[in-house]
């Protein structure tokens, strides 16, 4: 085990079937040595810097129903929101006060947000806050509409592919197509974005070359921003009774691939902060290096529920900014202030187009 963690360390040239094998036979002395390696890929990339990001959930109204959401369309018992352009303003200057320089605006794939909406909103915060990075994770949308946000001034573009299986990726997202989500994080990075994707870690029947899969696809895309996250079963959902994802399995994932794709952004999520009061360090310590604390209003926090017992529903931006600090700096990291832009970016700019 620890000769293949080392070759992928030095070489990141594993097949499919020894990721497979780390997956299912690593023990507590690998996971060590993984955890290890990756913390100090992270360093030669990033030093010891977590970036933040402040994460505004604008919307929870969604027209798709993936099975594991809690936002899914078909669940009537949410109390569906969605703020007005003032009131993200209003969060992002509260965040600005607060020192981010990085901001995430985040909602359902919500139709009511029409490419003219969406600009505008663009717009007004690249006039407001001109230092910032804008991030944006609305979901799909057509080719023309990733095109024009970018032109009004978004950087970044966050949509996980969340499973590289066909097969799962079918039967968790009804009327969603697998091909259309890959287009959608290749026209991305074509424009010019700077492009996060992701997966779920333990959604039901994902097997260990599934994963390997997961981490393969982003080997091949190679975005600058990777989510991680343990699958978490949301009460209200076809999937309440289903087993979630543990911490041990998503650490290893976080870990893999940041050896695999070093040089990415890798936040510690919250999903993996709500399944463990630690969750969020132990990520940092095993290769992530950006938390993405909520500043949502508190009267929407908790509508924006995509799974059971999410943390910081309750805690003022504030209290969440400065506990964030307070826990990356226990960990022995530095909390870096800027825009946070990927490594890739900083020096190659918009290249490295893949068709
Ligand atoms: N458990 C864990 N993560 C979830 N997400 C959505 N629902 C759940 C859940 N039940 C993740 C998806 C999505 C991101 C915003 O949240 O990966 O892309
Ligand atoms: Fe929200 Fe700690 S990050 S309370």
């Amino acid at each position: 085990m620890e000769k293949l963690l080392v070759k992928l360390y030095e070489e990141n040239e594993l097949s499919r079937d020894e990721i497979v094998h780390i997956i299912n036979e690593i023990d507590a002395a690998g996971k060590k040595k993984l955890y290890d390696l990756a913390r100090m890929k992270q360093r030669e990339y990033y030093d010891d810097h977590v970036y933040l990001r402040g994460l505004i959930e604008f919307s929870n109204i969604c027209r798709r129903n993936c099975l594991y959401c809690g936002i899914r369309r078909s669940n009537r018992n949410v109390e569906r929101y969605r703020l007005k352009k003032s009131q993200i303003v209003q969060c992002c200057e509260e965040g600005y006060q607060l020192g981010y320089r990085s901001f995430v605006l985040q909602s359902g794939e919500d139709n009511y947000y029409t490419v003219h909406r969406l600009t505008a909103l663009v717009e007004k915060i690249r006039a407001n806050f001109p230092d910032v990075a804008i991030t944006l994770s609305v979901g799909e949308r057509d080719e023309l509409t990733y095109q024009k946000l970018y032109d009004a001034g978004a950087d970044r573009y966050l949509l996980r592919h969340e499973t590289a299986s066909r097969r799962l990726y079918g039967i968790l997202h009804p009327k969603a197509s697998y091909d259309e989500r890959m287009d959608c994080l290749r026209v991305l990075k074509r424009i010019g974005y700077q492009v996060g994707s992701g997966f779920m870690v333990g959604l039901p029947k994902q097997t260990a070359e599934d994963l390997a899969d997961d981490l393969l696809f982003l080997k091949e895309l190679n975005p600058d921003m990777i989510g991680i996250g343990p699958f978490i079963p949301h009460s209200e959902t076809p999937l309440k009774f289903m087993k979630g994802g543990s911490l041990d399995q998503t650490l290893v994932m976080i870990a893999l691939a940041r050896l695999i794709v070093p040089d990415s952004l890798i936040p510690a999520t919250t999903a993996i902060g709500s399944i463990h009061p630690l969750g969020r360090e132990l990520a940092l310590n095993a290769g992530a290096n950006v938390v993405m604390p909520n500043l949502s209003p508190m009267s929407v926090r908790s509508k924006y529920e995509l799974y059971d017992n999410k943390i910081c529903t309750t805690d003022q931006p504030d209290q969440c900014y400065h506990c964030m600090e307070r826990r990356i700096e226990s960990v022995g990291f530095k909390v870096n202030r800027g825009r946070g832009d990927s490594y890739r970016y900083l020096t190659q700019g918009k290249i490295d187009v893949i068709d």
